[in-house]
């Protein structure tokens, strides 16, 4: 049975129906990731889960190891990860409990460790041309239509190093150079996973307004109660998800590493 990896964000610290069946704390070569694996089933999947804030949310976005977050995936031998997050709605028409499929990415972060290929292993240089697995969206476009929980296909995430929330100005700029969303821990997730050949998809949850599209001060209580709000839809969505998953992968993504090394 093909193992598939929950990443949850801001307000989602476990899956509602996930039947449990053991946690792992692991350590990795590059370190602690953010807490225990919760390791359990539903929908016939072997699902393993791990909240990338920690199960109290104790760890800020930049504190958060993602390198050793994407490798115990990896170790446990996850081949799809379905990585959910609370971002900003930059794009006209967007409005807070939209939740958006991710296809392309900007990388604004400045201080993350982001790559596992330093040098020792050889040069690395993974196909980023499309950063999201597009079977994996596919399949949760499928399962948005059965559940008819209402979902975006495709969306641009403008990813900043945090933790302080945007500038208008900044804002206006994503907008300009193609943003839909924003937020702090999309990146380097997704990059790591191609460089594992895991298949990345990102699951964005619209919490707020970005800075500036509303007039309303921005806070952190609104980010959470729009999470909250959506656990049922995503519970939804991410239950048919696990059940249309088809054993093998059809996608690039398996095959990342082929010609990408010198
Ligand atoms: N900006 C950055 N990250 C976020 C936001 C935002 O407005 N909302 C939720 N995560």
């Amino acid at each position: 049975m093909s193992k598939t990896g929950v990443i949850g964000g801001s307000g989602l610290y476990e899956i509602k129906g996930l039947v449990l069946k053991s946690r792992k704390k692991i350590t990795t070569p590059f370190g602690k990731p953010s807490g225990e694996y919760f390791i359990g089933e539903m929908g016939n999947k072997e699902i393993i889960f791990l909240p990338r804030h920690g199960k109290r949310h104790n760890i800020p976005p930049h504190m958060i190891n993602y390198r050793a977050n994407i490798w115990g995936f990896k170790k446990f031998g996850v081949e799809r990860i379905l990585s959910i997050s609370a971002v900003g709605g930059i794009k006209k028409g967007l409005k807070p409990g939209d939740i958006v499929l991710l296809d392309q990415v900007l990388d604004m972060t400045k201080n993350r460790k982001s790559t596992f290929y330093d040098g020792k292993e050889g040069v690395v240089h993974i196909d980023f041309t499309e950063p999201y697995c597009p079977e994996l969206r596919q399949i949760l476009l499928k399962a948005g239509k059965r559940t008819r929980v209402p979902v975006k296909n495709g969306g641009t995430y403008a990813a900043v190093e945090g933790p302080r929330l945007e500038s208008a100005s900044e804002i206006k700029s994503f907008a300009i150079l193609g943003g839909d969303v924003v937020g702090m821990t999309g990146m380097p997730e997704a990059s790591l996973a191609r460089e594992l050949e895991i298949c990345y998809s990102g699951i964005s949850v619209v919490a707020n307004y970005a800075a500036g599209i509303s007039r309303n001060k921005l806070t952190v209580a609104e980010v959470m109660e729009a999470m909250k709000a959506s656990t049922e839809k995503l519970k939804l969505l991410l239950r048919q998800t696990f059940m249309l998953i088809p054993e093998k992968r059809r996608c690039p993504c398996k095959e990342a590493l082929k010609e990408a090394k010198i």
